[in-house]
């Protein structure tokens, strides 16, 4: 499994759990994940390659330049499989430099799985409930490793409500964006350098002991 160093842990400890062996290729200087570098790697492995892309990423915030990520699963062997975690998608979607890896599966790429959660813009994260997307061909060669028991009735229930709840999720995003907006301008008055986020969180420098920090914050 190939994926940036750094992005959200969780797949890493899969891997960990079954012996796989995890490559790790650093964020460039302005924390971009680095897609050339991370392709360069998966094409000097023999075996198959699944890449994590978390876009945009966590912990940085920041957006991956689409039109490198595409032209490279586009033009991937067989061996290579991405699995892009949108968990943020949602609060990207402003942003035109942007792009969804869903064309992608409308397009009928097989090589492409998505991954979404309703823990973030729907406000969900104790009901534990995501989805992923993929064409049916790769759906159905996932299918078998699913588990069995996996959805509360309750959670199918909220997530059913939640996509209908229009005007939850229009304030869910506003709501966000004023408040990333707040939080910029006071780290930019305090200072303290920040990566540029579409998500809900902003990674910033915080300049003094932790303890400190929090405290001030
Ligand atoms: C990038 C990313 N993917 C997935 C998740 C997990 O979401 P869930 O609550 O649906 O397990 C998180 C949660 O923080 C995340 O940041």
């Amino acid at each position: 499994m190939i994926e940036p160093s750094t992005t959200f842990g969780a797949l890493k400890e899969y891997c960990k759990a079954e012996n796989l062996n995890v490559i790790q290729v650093p964020v460039g200087q302005n924390f971009e994940m680095n897609i050339a570098a991370m392709k360069k790697q998966a094409m000097a492995q023999t075996g198959s390659v699944l890449i994590n892309i978390c876009d945009p990423n966590n912990p940085t915030g920041n957006i991956v330049d689409f039109t490198t990520m595409f032209d490279w699963i586009n033009n991937a062997p067989e061996t290579h499989l991405f699995l892009l975690d949108e968990a943020y998608f949602d609060y990207a979607q402003a942003n035109p430099r942007y792009k969804s890896g869903l064309d992608l599966i409308n397009q009928g790429k097989d090589n492409v799985v998505i991954s979404r959660t309703f823990s973030k813009v729907h406000g969900m994260a104790g009901m534990r409930l995501g989805y992923g997307i993929a064409t049916v061909n790769t759906a159905n060669k996932i299918k078998p490793f699913a588990a069995g028991f996996n959805l509360s009735a309750a959670g199918i229930a909220a997530a059913s409500a939640a996509l209908d709840d229009k005007s939850f999720y229009k304030k869910s995003i506003e709501y966000n964006q004023l408040s990333r907006k707040i939080l910029v301008a006071t780290l930019n008055e305090l200072e303290l350098e920040s990566v540029p986020s579409d998500t809900n969180f902003v990674l910033h420098i915080i300049g003094t002991p932790l303890a400190d920090y929090a405290k001030h914050m």
